[in-house]
């Protein structure tokens, strides 16, 4: 059976409102579609917790920082939908740009923090854009559940400071980076890599789980991130934006590892940029 699909808001909320009639809870996987094993890992949490599930695919403009990479981002509703059936998923919310940002659309919300350095150092506006579409889908959703991958941890961290700030209910979780057999992260971006690039880039993951490993058996975190950067270039990166050693619980920057940590990079592959972290997990001290 095909996956329903809607296009305008009306549409969501006259089927929400009748899923509520039956007493169902709802939880909605916001994507940007081009969905892969990470996404899909996504909606089959949220098919455990609710009764209803519903996928949103909106490429949300307001989040790119360059025309190009607007333009060139893949925009795949036909296979994403195809892919959506087998689970069960019972919606993609599939609206136009002019129905998310109609004639005259002039909010933005702006999350203080959280969206601050990492990528928001070196993609300015994306988290503003990110926080807009995210603040929308949920309150055109109503969802009591919102799944997101621990991919792109600073925007899990970023949408769950807006959703507590806006006072929106929704519980928003997290879920683990889901890596192809080498440790590379899943992402829509991989399609982008070269052959060459390809059997290169699973090294960004390597490297964060050797460096965790070294900071968390008691390495200087300095010294150690410094021979971090200087073997994800080795291995082939063009450069790395930023590596570093945040809390877990609210992305403060640690000079020293005294608490449940994330080590998170952005690193260039030719023309792609790939982020990825990893859990720094306290171990033997070295
Ligand atoms: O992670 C994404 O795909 C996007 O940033 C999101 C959360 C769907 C908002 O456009």
């Amino acid at each position: 059976m095909n996956v329903a699909i809607a296009r305008t808001v009306a549409e969501l909320r006259a089927t929400v409102a009748g899923w509520r009639r039956e007493g169902a809870r709802v939880a909605v996987v916001p994507t940007m579609g081009a969905l892969h094993e990470g996404h899909l890992s996504l909606v089959r949490a949220a098919l455990e917790r609710a009764e209803r599930v519903i996928v949103t695919l909106f490429v949300n403009p307001k989040q790119f920082n360059s025309a190009a990479d607007l333009a060139a981002y893949p925009r795949t509703e036909e296979s994403d939908a195809a892919k959506l059936a087998p689970l069960g998923a019972h919606l993609l919310y599939a609206p136009d740009a002019a129905e998310i940002y109609p004639e005259g659309f002039a909010t933005a919300v702006s999350v203080c923090g959280v969206s601050e350095g990492l990528c928001g150092a070196f993609r300015p506006g994306h988290f503003d854009g990110v926080a807009t579409v995210v603040a929308k889908l949920f309150l055109q959703t109503g969802a009591d559940f919102a799944f997101f991958g621990e991919k792109d941890f600073q925007q899990l961290h970023v949408v769950r400071r807006m959703a507590r700030d806006l006072d929106i209910p929704v519980a928003v979780l997290g879920r683990p980076t889901v890596r192809e057999a080498d440790g590379l992260a899943l992402s829509s971006r991989n399609v982008r890599l070269s052959p060459a690039e390809r059997q290169a880039a699973p090294k960004l993951a390597a490297v964060l789980f050797e460096t965790a490993a070294r900071i968390a058996g008691g390495a200087p975190v300095d010294e150690t991130l410094a021979d971090a950067r200087a073997a994800i270039v080795a291995a082939g990166y063009a450069s790395v934006e930023y590596l570093e050693l945040r809390a877990e619980e609210d992305l403060a920057p640690m000079q020293s590892f005294d608490r449940p940590a994330r080590l998170l990079a952005a690193a260039w592959l030719g023309e792609t940029r790939l982020i990825d972290n990893v859990k720094v997990l306290p171990g033997p001290k070295a």
